[in-house]
């Protein structure tokens, strides 16, 4: 199911973070280049981990997800890639990940399989520089089920109904938002956690970016 999620998602970030994705977000690409601090949070394989640390390497990148073989096989990844002295993992929670004054987090396709999106929100707000961005990239939806009624809503309401929505059950508060959680709730949840800015940067057919700031 790991190696399944990362061969899903890692194209699209091959075809698009680098090139698309941190480019529509205010300033990042100038402090990447120069030297930023990045927490890539619930990281998975750390197929993103990766693809920013080739782009970026004066900056210094550290993955984390709570799901220990995962964080074993980011380690290989980033060892394969020769980027292993620039991206380091450990197995963390998002609502207690270690870390302070980054300069840019990042989560990918990640913060609706959360039990507790609002507490790993909080935690980020603490772990943020004032100046940093928190950059969310969630499955494309719209805020109403109708919205959804397409090809790439039928796929994902699939995969909400059997992995990310039982993920989230299975944890702590299990707050559910499912794949389908939409810009609305997002940015609710973020301004409850203490952030005033958020922008849809981006959008792909199957992804939608945001730009959350302090
Ligand atoms: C769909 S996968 C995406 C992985 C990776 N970001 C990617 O894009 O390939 C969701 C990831 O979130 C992680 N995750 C779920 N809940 C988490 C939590 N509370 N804290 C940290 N990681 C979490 C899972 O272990 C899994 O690796």
């Amino acid at each position: 199911m790991h190696l399944g999620c990362e061969r899903f998602f890692q194209p699209g970030y091959a075809a698009n973070l680098t090139s698309a994705w941190l480019p529509a977000l205010e300033g990042v690409v100038d402090k990447l280049e120069s030297g930023a601090s990045v927490a890539d949070i619930g990281c998975g394989h750390g197929a993103s981990t990766v693809l920013m640390a080739q782009a970026f390497p004066r900056s210094t990148f550290r993955g984390s997800d709570d799901h220990a073989a995962s964080v074993d096989t980011a380690r290989e990844r980033a060892t394969a890639a020769g980027v292993g002295d620039r991206a380091r993992f450990e197995v963390a929670s998002a609502q207690d990940f270690p870390g302070r004054g980054y300069d840019l987090v990042t989560m990918f396709d990640c913060l609706h399989d959360m039990g507790d999106p609002l507490g790993a929100a909080r935690r980020v707000r603490e772990a943020i520089a004032e100046d940093g961005t928190w950059m969310v990239v969630e499955p494309a939806a719209g805020d109403h089920v109708e919205d959804n009624l397409n090809p790439v809503g039928r796929a994902y309401y699939g995969f909400s109904t059997l992995l990310c929505t039982p993920a989230s059950l299975s944890q702590p508060v299990g707050a559910a938002l499912g794949t389908q959680a939409g810009p609305a709730r997002v940015r609710e949840l973020v301004a409850q956690a203490g952030f005033s800015r958020f922008r849809v940067a981006a959008t792909t057919p199957f992804n939608a970016v945001y730009e959350i700031r302090p």
